[in-house]
Formats: C-alpha cells, sequence, structure tokens
C-alpha cells in the first residue's frame, strides 16, 4: 500500500476542514481590518532566494529544504516560509520603487524536512503577513495586536516573548563581544555551536543543548548592547503594548531560526500543545528588500503555525441555519421536491426523499444542524398544508403552503 510521506497529512473529515476554514476566516478578518491586502506567491521558487534571505547558516536552509533540479535544468525549492516569496514578489512588481506602504497577508503550505514529531510536520500551514514602507516601532506593535487580536478571536491563550536583535550599528560589535565569549568556553560548547561560531553566532543563544545553555547564561547580552535608536525603539514598543493591555516577557535568548531579521523579534507561544509549542513568530527585518537587489525599505512581518493553532481554537457554538423538508408517505415525494426547488432560490434546504415518521424526520433535521423541520403527508397534501417546528425556539404550527 503507499503511504502519505512521513510529516505530511490529509485533511479529510468535517470537522478539522471547519476548524481550517474558521481559522482562515477569522484570520482573514482581521488583517482586513487592519489594511491588509491578499497575496499569493508560488510554492517553488528558486533555491537562491531562500539561501539569500533565510540564509545559509540556518537550519532550514543548511538542512530542511525539499530541493532538487526541475526537468531544465534549475535549481528549485519548496518553499519553508512565506516571507521570502512575498518580498520576491514585491520587488520583481516594482513596489518598491512605488514608494508608500504595502501591506499582504497570505497562507497555504510550506516544506521543511524536520524530524516530524507532535506539532511538527514535513508539510505544515501558515498565516502570514508581511507589511513594507514603515519604519516606525508602531508597525511592530501593530503586528503583534493583530498577532494577540486573532488569538483572542479564536479563544486561544498565549504568551508574548520579545526581543531586540539590534541593527547594523550595535550588532557588529555585540556579535565580536559574543565571539570572544564563545572562544573563552570553546572547548565545553556542542559542535553545532562551534560550527555557529563562524556562520552566525547569535544563534548559539537558542540552543538546545543543556550545557551549553547553562554556559551561556553568563555570555553578553544583547539587549545590554542595543545603540540609542534601537534601545529607543524597544522601549517605545514595551510602552505601547503595556498601553494597549499586551502582556510579554523579554527574552534576551530569542534570536529566531532565520537570518534576515534585526531589531524587533518576537514569538507567541503556549503551554496547551507541547514541546512544539510556538504559534506564531515574526519580526522586522529591514535590510532584506535591498539585499535581494530592491529598493532599501523597512519591513516587518510573523507567521502563524496553522496546524498547532488549529488544536487550540475553541469553536463557537454552531447556530441552526435552513429548512429540512420531508414526507411522511409517497404521495408527498414529488410535491416537497417541488417545494424544495422554490424555497431554495434564496434558502438553505435539506430535502429527504425517503417517507419516514415524524420522529425520524425531526431526527434527521437535527443532524443536518436545519433551524426548520418541515413535514407533508397525506392530511396536509389534502388541506394544503405544512407541518413545521422551530427546532431553535421549540414550537411548532401547521400553515398553509402559500405562507410557507
Ligand atoms: P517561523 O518561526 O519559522 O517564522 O514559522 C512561523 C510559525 O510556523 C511557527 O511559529 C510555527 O507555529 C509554524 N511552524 C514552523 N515550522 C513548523 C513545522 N515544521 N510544523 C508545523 N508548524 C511549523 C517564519 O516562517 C517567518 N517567515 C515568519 C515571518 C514573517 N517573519 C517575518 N515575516
Amino acid at each position: 500500500m503507499i503511504k502519505s510521506l512521513r510529516g505530511m497529512n490529509d485533511i479529510l473529515n468535517d470537522e478539522e476542514y471547519k476548524r481550517y476554514t474558521y481559522f482562515i476566516q477569522t484570520a482573514t478578518k482581521v488583517a482586513k481590518n487592519y489594511g491588509f491586502h491578499f497575496i499569493e506567491t508560488p510554492i517553488l521558487e528558486e533555491t537562491a532566494l531562500f539561501k539569500r534571505s533565510v540564509g545559509e547558516s540556518s537550519d532550514i536552509v543548511g538542512k530542511e529544504m525539499y530541493q532538487f533540479t526541475d526537468k531544465g535544468g534549475n535549481d528549485v525549492c519548496m518553499r519553508p516560509e512565506g516571507t521570502a516569496g512575498v518580498v520576491r514578489a514585491f520587488i520583481q512588481n516594482k513596489l518598491d520603487r512605488a514608494g508608500g506602504v504595502h501591506r499582504y497577508f497570505y497562507h497555504g503550505a510550506m516544506f521543511r524536512y524536520e524530524r516530524p514529531q507532535k506539532g511538527r510536520l514535513r508539510q505544515f500551514h501558515q498565516f502570514g503577513c508581511e507589511s513594507f514602507g514603515v519604519a516606525s516601532v508602531y508597525e511592530d506593535a501593530n503586528m503583534i495586536m493583530m498577532v494577540s487580536d486573532i488569538l483572542k478571536e479564536l479563544g486561544i491563550g498565549y504568551r508574548l516573548q520579545l526581543n531586540s536583535l539590534g541593527d547594523q550599528n550595535c550588532m557588529p560589535q555585540y556579535r565580536d563581544a559574543l565571539v570572544s565569549f564563545i572562544e573563552s568556553v570553546e572547548s565545553e560548547i556542542c559542535e553545532d555551536c562551534k560550527r555557529r561560531k563562524t556562520t552566525n553566532p547569535i544563534r548559539v543563544l537558542d540552543c538546545k543543548n543543556e550545557q551549553c545553555q547553562s554556559l551561556y547564561a553568563n555570555a553578553p547580552k544583547l539587549i545590554d548592547s542595543l545603540c540609542e535608536g534601537c534601545q529607543s525603539d524597544f522601549d517605545t514598543l514595551k510602552q505601547i503594548l503595556d498601553d494597549n493591555e499586551i502582556a510579554y516577557e523579554t527574552d534576551t535568548n530569542l534570536v529566531r531560526g532565520l537570518d534576515y531579521y534585526s531589531k524587533t523579534a518576537f514569538e507567541f507561544v503556549s503551554d496547551n500543545i507541547g514541546s512544539q509549542s510556538a504559534i506564531a513568530g515574526g519580526g522586522r527585518y529591514d535590510r532584506l528588500v535591498e539585499f535581494l537587489d530592491g529598493r532599501a525599505t523597512p519591513a516587518v512581518g510573523f507567521a502563524m503555525g496553522i496546524e498547532r493553532l488549529l488544536e487550540l481554537i475553541v469553536m463557537p457554538q454552531e447556530k441552526r441555519s435552513g429548512y429540512y423538508l420531508g414526507a411522511m408517505d409517497d404521495a408527498a415525494v414529488n410535491f416537497i421536491l417541488k417545494l424544495a426547488h422554490q424555497k431554495r432560490q434564496t434558502k438553505k434546504v435539506t430535502c429527504e426523499y425517503k417517507p419516514k415518521n415524524l420522529k425520524n424526520h425531526l431526527k434527521g433535521a437535527d443532524k443536518v444542524h436545519a433551524r426548520f423541520c418541515c413535514v407533508i403527508g397525506s392530511n396536509e397534501l389534502e388541506n394544503n398544508t405544512i407541518w413545521i417546528k422551530d427546532l431553535e425556539m421549540k414550537t411548532e404550527q401547521t400553515i398553509n403552503i402559500k405562507d410557507f
């Protein structure tokens, strides 16, 4: 038997599909309320796009890409994340040259060859937003408030972790200080961290190895080395979040797994879904557009992991809707079909063709979650009437067909 690939799942029941569409509808509504527009980019892109944006030193590019040569000999890759493609589209369509503010949201499948476990898939789905053209830290706050609004609407609790990764003024100095520190403990750190020291030193800070973690407790902190501009932006961001009653924790080890960030970095985590607890992550990436050959444009964004969120969504109680039409005997079947056809011009109607007794029709109406159960038997047919029960108000009546 041929099975799906490891870490790649089907969605095949109504309940899951309902949750998925409810999430997309809710997140889309919030994104539109914040002035974002839909964008869709291809799943396949040139591998170079991800190497240059997500970064050669990241685990994503180093170990996790679905990369292959296509029939035309092109080096291509199934997107591991959405930001790079949106930035490519932004530049390719010359929007960087148009100036102004451009805000986009997207959702779809992403691919990372990670070790599958609960909450960690090889094909997973993200909902993301990217904003171009606003350098103000108010836009960072806006993005965080958006995620918070989406989670609130879905009934999902969270902890928000916040950090500043500095910019080209303060980051190089910090990096040098960190490298000196790493060298002082180099004999005791893991092989991955030894490699990170040369590729991207700040990534050592989120190493999961316990011995490394205890050593890095004494490492210089990025947050203590911020330049005036980064420090002032970070303080303003925290003030805005305080003013809007959004709780956060500052996590000086939050460096994120992608290389394009500067200044604000954030992650939303849940304590209710096990070890893969990050439900959304994002930050500012002011250098990326320029780095991908566009005109320098400040930018900030986030993405949410849909599969992880689906586990946490509290679904609203579904309201009954529409009509269920049933016949009590053969003679009424043709009549209810005609009636259903008329009613369907404006209303949702479920029609049962098999004659049944009243009790079974009521059960059928309940099963399809109809608001009204409408039944016609020989009596009703003779008198030109229809029996209706309002399953929400629990009232029943017999009315003339012409009033139906
Ligand atoms: P990321 O933190 O790599 O950021 O991914 C965002 C979210 O996608 C994570 O918080 C997690 O919920 C979900 N996720 C990631 N990997 C997996 C996986 N293997 N299985 C299931 N869910 C997963 C980004 O992708 C950036 N592009 C976010 C961003 C947008 N930054 C700026 N703009």
